[in-house]
């Protein structure tokens, strides 16, 4: 049995840190456990630009000046990106992409794309600098039945936009479908799926485990078990093309407890002993370190990071809520028991 397990500090490749309190809190735990994360522009005013996103990057510098953290900003896909601000975008060291949400999929998203087809100019502007498009990849339209959101956004939309853009580098982000596993794997190796802790822990069930959950409800939504068991299978098979982004989006626990009750999960906090926790449970721990530490680098063509963490297995209590100015935020598995312990050497 692998007690312990130490190697390069790991990359979360989806990431929401937010603005004013939150910022202050939830980035410090992320720098802890993290070398890189990939940080999401959908703040209440999005990252548009390179300036909004040069601005933010020291923003988030200042808050995890103690820890050896380096944030990877993104650009909110938007339609006035002409190709002078796309140059900028790509010479920045400090930017790592675009991410492009669907007009009203998700959080902050209002001023997302409505029609997918839109984007195609910018894409193509896209490919030929290399720069990668993160996507929610989710249709828009409320007539589609919520579950299949995913899988129609890949037969309607990606299929085609990777036929046509194929030089393109894509992430589809936070992937909660057998479909999403499939395509991934089945396509070239310009395409790459994040995967999060929550959709390798949970079925649609947990929802409605005892009562209405508003702690499990995120974005894309959980899915039935066979979409779970094809989602981990893809974290634990080795396949490069699957890594670690813990989508960690705090709100509130007022905002989450409410008639109308905002999506995502926290997990920042305990991140990497949760995905040991789940790979330990998977017989897959030895995989873990190329799932958090080598994939998403490699995708981003980045270097491994040079610093290391450790992770011990000792038990470990996940707290019932963590306290910010005005509030709290209840974390993924709170007041649960884990096994796995994690702490840069
Ligand atoms: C995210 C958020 O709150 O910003 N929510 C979520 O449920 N995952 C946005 C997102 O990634 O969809
Ligand atoms: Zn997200």
């Amino acid at each position: 049995m692998i007690n312990e397990l130490i190697f390069p500090k790991p990359d979360d490749m989806h990431l929401h840190l937010r603005e004013d309190e939150l910022l202050k809190v939830v980035s410090k735990h992320s720098a802890a456990q993290f070398g890189r994360a990939i940080i999401m522009p959908n703040l209440q005013n999005p990252i548009i630009n390179s300036e909004l996103a040069h601005k933010y990057y020291d923003e988030v510098k200042n808050h995890t000046k103690v820890h050896d953290f380096e944030p990877l900003m993104t650009i909110y896909f938007n339609e006035k990106l002409t190709l002078e601000e796309l140059k900028r975008i790509q010479i920045s060291s400090k930017i790592i992409g675009i991410k492009l949400y669907p007009k009203g999929v998700t959080t902050n998203s209002n001023k997302g794309i409505d029609s997918f087809n839109s984007g195609y100019k910018i894409f193509e502007m896209m490919e030929k600098l290399d720069i990668p498009l993160l996507i929610h990849g989710e249709v828009n339209d409320p007539n589609i039945d919520i579950f299949d959101r995913e899988k129609i956004f890949i037969e309607k939309n990606l299929i085609n936009a990777h036929k046509e853009f194929p030089d393109l580098r894509i992430v589809l982000e936070h992937i909660s479908t057998k479909e999403s596993t499939e395509f991934v794997k089945e396509t070239s190796n310009n395409i790459a799926a994040t995967i999060t802790p929550q959709h390798l822990l949970y079925n649609r069930n947990e929802l409605f485990a005892g009562g209405l959950k508003p702690h499990a409800f995120c974005l894309p939504v959980l899915k039935r078990e066979e979409h779970r068991v094809a989602v981990l299978g893809a974290a634990i098979s080795g396949n490069p093309k699957f890594f670690l982004g813990t989508d960690s989006a705090p709100h509130k626990k007022s905002e989450k407890e409410s008639s109308c009750g905002c999506a995502g999960i926290y997990s920042a906090l305990n991140a990497m002993e949760i995905y040991a926790e789940i790979f330990d449970r998977n017989n897959a721990i030895e995989k873990l370190e190329n799932f958090s530490s080598k994939f998403g680098a490699d995708f981003y063509r980045l270097s491994q990071n040079k610093n290391k963490i450790k992770l011990v297995r000792s038990s470990n209590k996940v707290p019932n809520s963590i306290k910010i100015d005005n509030g709290e935020v209840i974390p993924l598995l709170a007041g649960q028991e884990i096994n796995w312990n994690c702490s840069a050497v």
